[in-house]
């Protein structure tokens, strides 16, 4: 089915890129967010809005615990190496390089306990990161680990200011694929390249990126990598995934020894009672039970993901990011993604001069448009199931709350 080209009321740049968008058949795939009918949902950033089929994916699970009295649990476990196999397709990995997660502190948390830190050690992030990645340091701190930021003054990002925070003694650097209040996408393949002349760890969090921007975890030459799913792949909080290089988990230990610590761990009529032999997969991370619903669920917005085409997904977020853009530059915002390079992606920040982006925000969510304030600015962040008539609802939005809070 094509999208009718609609009448646009505001009066966004010409790009060759709304083309593409109007061509594109995304009208039925909108019914599978019920949030879109009353809310303009412009705040993936925050949390991802969750599909229906992501949605029956967990009820199956729960219907099916009570068909068979959950006597095949060890099938579901089965079945989540099933969405294990689909994860590592999705960021170039082997599904033994996969773990599933809770969250990203996690992973963090592997990291933590499991590098054999030395008083001295350096732990290198970037400023303005997202919280996890900041107190990283801080939780090495009594180790005598130091820990620094790369500067992005007036938030213009440059490779070379990290390579300049490199020392002998740095032993991990951690970023964000894509800045949660910025909206920054640093050069992953270039930072990994250099990390890795220099045998120094890469850790990414892909929380912001990953269901929306392509991941290679080869080619940026990631060492580990956690993605919180309930954003972009618009799964349930609670539902995440890591990659771990398998370089990586020839020495990294788990933090958590559960009874799957034994490789022999299917084996519960006679589970191992001595020393457990680790699995050489990063299975060995997961620990005992899993969040099998929320699994399940990640596993069918995977499949949602993969029946649209990934790269069809990634256009449509770069249409969408630009139409966002246009719409927050017409109503009069400075942009970051204006200033500098490195700002492609769909979390845009904006700020308007004289206005309380914090307001700003609250007034557009009592009209229905969710978005959300970040650092003074407007952060607005749409994804692949946004279309043109959301557009013009921020425009009017914009045009209507601008000139109230201007007073
Ligand atoms: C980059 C990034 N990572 C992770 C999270 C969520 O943290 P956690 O996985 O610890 O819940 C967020 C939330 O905004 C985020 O922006």
């Amino acid at each position: 089915m094509k999208v009718q080209a609609k009448s646009c009321r505001h009066t966004p740049e010409p790009s060759s890129l709304y083309a593409k968008w109007m061509d594109a058949d995304w009208t039925n795939l909108r019914g599978e967010f019920p949030v879109l009918k009353e809310w303009t949902y412009l705040n993936t950033a925050s949390l991802g809005p969750i599909p229906q089929c992501v949605v029956r994916a967990a009820n199956r699970h729960f219907e099916h615990r009570d068909a068979r009295a959950c006597l095949d649990f060890l099938d579901w476990f089965s079945d989540i190496d099933e969405v294990r196999a689909k994860l590592a397709t999705l960021i170039g990995a082997s599904p033994d390089d996969i773990a599933f997660i809770p969250n990203t502190g996690s992973v963090l948390s592997w990291l933590l306990t499991g590098i054999d830190w030395k008083a001295g050690d350096h732990v290198l992030t970037l400023s303005d990161e997202f919280p996890n990645n900041l107190y990283f340091g801080g939780a090495l701190q009594r180790k005598g680990v130091h820990s620094s930021t790369v500067p992005i003054p007036g938030d213009r990002f440059c490779i070379e200011e990290l390579i300049e925070c490199l020392t002998e003694s740095t032993r991990i650097v951690l970023a964000s694929a894509v800045n949660y209040s910025t909206g920054l996408r640093p050069p992953l393949d270039e930072i990994g390249e250099e990390l890795k002349k220099r045998n120094i760890l890469f850790y990414v969090d892909g929380t912001q990126s990953v269901g929306a921007l392509s991941t290679d975890v080869a080619a940026s030459r990631i060492d580990v990598l956690g993605v919180h799913g309930y954003k972009w792949m618009c799964c349930p909080p609670g539902t995440g995934f890591a990659y771990v290089a398998p370089h990586v988990r020839e020495w990294l230990e788990p933090n958590v020894y559960s009874w799957r610590s034994h490789r022999d761990w299917r084996n519960v009529d006679h589970l191992h009672h001595g020393t457990p032999e680790l699995p050489a997969s990063a299975i060995k991370y997961e620990g005992g039970m899993q969040n099998f619903a929320g699994i399940y669920a990640m596993g069918a917005a995977v499949d949602l993901f993969e029946s649209l085409g990934r790269g069809a997904i990634e256009e449509q977020v770069r249409v969408i990011s630009a139409a966002t853009r246009d719409t927050l530059r017409a109503a009069g915002a400075e942009l970051l993604s204006d200033k500098h390079t490195y700002y492609d992606a769909p979390i845009v920040c904006g700020a308007f001069e004289g206005v309380d982006a914090s307001r700003l925000a609250l007034e557009l969510q009592g009209r229905q448009i969710t978005v959300a304030a970040r650092k003074g600015r407007l952060r607005v962040s749409p994804h692949f199931f946004n279309n043109e008539e959301d557009m013009t609802r921020l425009a009017d939005g914009l045009r209507e709350v601008l000139p109230l809070l201007r007073g």
